[in-house]
C-alpha cells in the first residue's frame, strides 16, 4: 500500500434530477487536472447510471446488506456497481437517525458492499450531546468497533467521521480538534485492524469553500464527505482544488 487516498467526495443526498448533471461535467472537467485526488461524488441511485463515464468517481449513498430479495424500496450493493458505481456510504447519520440503523447493520452494510467489489466508506460521528459530554472518542471508538467488520483493509474501506452536530449547520470542530480526533480514530483503527492506521479517514460536516483549505491541512484528514456544497460545481471545484494543493498534487 502505498499512499493514502485523499477523496474529494460530495455526497447529494436525497437531491437532484437529471438537469443537474450539467453540474457533474463542470465538476468533472475541473477534477481532471487534480492528479493528486480522487474526485467522487455520491449520488442518488437514479443519476448513477446517467452520471458514469463522465470523468468522476460515482458512489451509492447506502445499500442493502443482501444481494437480492423481498425489500421493497431498497437498493443492493450489486446493484449499486452495475449502475457504475464503486462507492458506497454506508452508516451516514441520516440513517442511522432516521431509519434506525445500528453498528451491526452498518457492518453487514460494509461487508454487503465488499462482497460486490465495491468500497464501503462507513460514517461514524458523535452527537452534540456526546460532544458536550467529552465522550467524542469514547463514542467514536465504540462506533469502529462495532460498525467496521473484520476484514476491512485500506483498499476496501474508508471512514468518514462525521460530527452529527456539524452536519448542515454551518458548525464545524477547531482544526485542532479535527486533527485530534482524527489521529485518535487513526490509533483505534490500527488497534482493530492489520492495516488499520493506513485507512483513508475524511472529515465531514459543513465543509465549504472557506474553511476547506484549513481543514485539509490537517495531516491525518485524507479529504472530505461534502454535503450542501458538493452540489454546485461553484462550491464544490474549489474544495477539491484546496484538497488537491494542500495534499501536494499539480494543479
Ligand atoms: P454537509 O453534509 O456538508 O451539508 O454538512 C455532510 C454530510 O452529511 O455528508
Amino acid at each position: 500500500m502505498t499512499a493514502r487516498r485523499q477523496i474529494a467526495a460530495g455526497n447529494w443526498k436525497m437531491h437532484g434530477c437529471g438537469a443537474d448533471l450539467v453540474e457533474l461535467a463542470e465538476i468533472a472537467s475541473a477534477a481532471k487536472p487534480l492528479s493528486g485526488i480522487v474526485t467522487l461524488l455520491c449520488l442518488p441511485a437514479t443519476l448513477l447510471d446517467r452520471a458514469r463515464g463522465r470523468g468522476v468517481e460515482l458512489g451509492g449513498e447506502d445499500c442493502h446488506a443482501q444481494p437480492s430479495g423481498a425489500h421493497t424500496g431498497d437498493i443492493s450493493a450489486q446493484m449499486l456497481r452495475d449502475a457504475g458505481a464503486d462507492f458506497v456510504i454506508v452508516g451516514h447519520s441520516e440513517r442511522r437517525c432516521d431509519h434506525g440503523e445500528s453498528d451491526t447493520d452498518v457492518a453487514a452494510k460494509a461487508m454487503a458492499a465488499w462482497d460486490s467489489g465495491l468500497i464501503a466508506i462507513i460514517c461514524i460521528g458523535e452527537t452534540e450531546e456526546q460532544y458536550r459530554a467529552g465522550r467524542t472518542e469514547q463514542v467514536l471508538a465504540a462506533q469502529i468497533t462495532g460498525s467496521v467488520p473484520d476484514g476491512a483493509t485500506p483498499e476496501n474501506t474508508v471512514i468518514a467521521y462525521e460530527p452529527v452536530w456539524a452536519i448542515g449547520t454551518g458548525l464545524t470542530p477547531d482544526p485542532e480538534d479535527i486533527q485530534k480526533t482524527h489521529a485518535a480514530i487513526r490509533a483505534t483503527l490500527a488497534t482493530q485492524h492489520a492495516m488499520g492506521g493506513k485507512m483513508s479517514i475524511l472529515y465531514g460536516g459543513s465543509v465549504k469553500p472557506d474553511n476547506a483549505k484549513v481543514i485539509f491541512a490537517s495531516p491525518d484528514v485524507d479529504g472530505g464527505l461534502v454535503g450542501g456544497a458538493s452540489l454546485k460545481a461553484a462550491d464544490f471545484v474549489p474544495i477539491m482544488q484546496a484538497l488537491n494543493a494542500s495534499k501536494g498534487g499539480n494543479q
